[in-house]
């Protein structure tokens, strides 16, 4: 198959996107967190072409992209009123809601679960394109599966030309990470994985809030989890990740007695200069966690390479969006995380 380029401003993109996922194709979506690997979420064999394309686990359910909040209704029950509190103050934007599922949406949508995530991107190409495609969009992020996500429309062809129909192509993502999920089926709302959204702001929504443990610590892969993706190796390039935590010059003296060629070291910009000699890349400003969060992902993509030995990745601390970077670069590194005071 040939897999279309479609521009997002081109005049003919958004009828031509919607008329291939009414006819049960794949469309990769720009996002403000990530790109979307695209298909009609209330057709069953839609949604099977993104598990084989992705090579994602079946017990691992797709977010629903909607085009407003009032398709809140249309798809869930029993809905708090949390959630339209929630979509009020967020929507469109990064975050998902987890509620109770109509029975309609196909089992192969939510993984077999009685719930459904929710999303309404803040991507006015894509919302448009969902409303005249006049179905829910099941959209996981469009990275291979366990690799890290697609934050370009290169990335999503990177890892699908051939495989899919067509990509939007919308230019870089501006949040860089996935979308903040929050459950909001049981008594108290639980984060289920931070992101763009931050956890101050739901707290100031919500007045409360419980993180689940999926979200600070490694899980083990026959576990039960409220969010089944959280339990796979995930974000990872091919070669191991070791965060190397505390203070700026410490760090750097750790690392550079450590490295070895074939190493790479993953830091802040303004830590370049301490790495000359030691194939630094930076994601971002530590200055400015939100050029971290939008830099994450292509960084680490460009760090997947057999030629990478062995990364050692600088993390930025404290909350707001450095606390979604936290959760992906600790999960990239599956926790590894030394600390040179401690260590020679
Ligand atoms: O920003 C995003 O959310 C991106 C863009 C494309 O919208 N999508 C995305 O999808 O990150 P994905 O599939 O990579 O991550 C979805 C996460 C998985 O960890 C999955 O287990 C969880 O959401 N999830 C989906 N449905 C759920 C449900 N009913 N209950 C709990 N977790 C759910
Ligand atoms: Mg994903």
């Amino acid at each position: 198959m040939e897999t279309r380029i479609l521009p997002a401003q081109a005049p003919e993109t958004i009828p031509t996107a919607a008329e291939i996922l009414r006819a049960g194709g794949l469309v990769a979506l720009p996002t403000e967190t990530v790109y979307g690997l695209g298909a009609n979420g209330l057709d069953e064999h839609a949604v099977a072409k993104i598990f084989l394309a992705k090579g994602r686990p079946q017990d691992n359910p797709l977010i629903l992209h909607v085009a407003a909040p009032e398709q809140i209704d249309q798809l869930c029950h029993s809905v708090p009123e949390a959630a339209y509190a929630l979509a009020k103050a967020f929507w469109p934007g990064p975050l998902t809601m987890v509620l109770p599922a109509r029975a309609f949406i196909p089992r192969a949508t939510t993984a077999g679960l009685p719930t459904v995530a929710l999303r309404c991107p803040d991507n006015a190409v894509t919302r448009e394109i969902i409303r005249q495609a006049g179905v829910p969009v099941a959209a996981p992020s469009a990275n291979l599966s366990g690799k890290p996500s697609t934050t370009t429309a290169a990335h999503v062809y990177a890892d699908h030309n051939g495989r899919i129909d067509a990509i939007v192509d919308g230019g870089p993502c501006r949040v860089g990470v996935e979308s903040t999920i929050v459950d909001l089926t049981e008594s108290r709302p639980r984060l289920l994985r931070p992101g763009g959204v931050t956890p101050e702001q739901l707290t100031a929504v919500l007045g409360d809030l419980t993180v689940d443990k999926a979200v600070t610590a490694q899980i083990d892969k026959d576990a039960v989890v409220k969010a089944p993706g959280m339990k796979y190796r995930h974000y990872a390039p091919q070669a191991p990740v070791t965060i190397v935590a505390g203070e700026r010059e410490q760090a750097a003296a750790f690392i550079r007695r450590n490295f070895v060629p074939g190493d790479r070291v993953l830091c802040f910009q303004e830590e370049l200069p301490l790495y000359a000699g030691c194939a630094p890349l930076a994601y971002g400003s530590e200055a400015d966690a939100a050029t971290l969060s939008a830099g994450l992902f292509a960084a680490l993509r460009e760090l997947d390479d057999p030629a990478v030995h062995q990364i050692y990745a600088r993390c930025p601390v404290g909350g707001g969006i450095a606390y979604a970077v936290q959760n992906r670069l600790k999960k990239a590194a599956a926790f590894r995380i030394v600390n040179p005071e401690e260590s020679p």
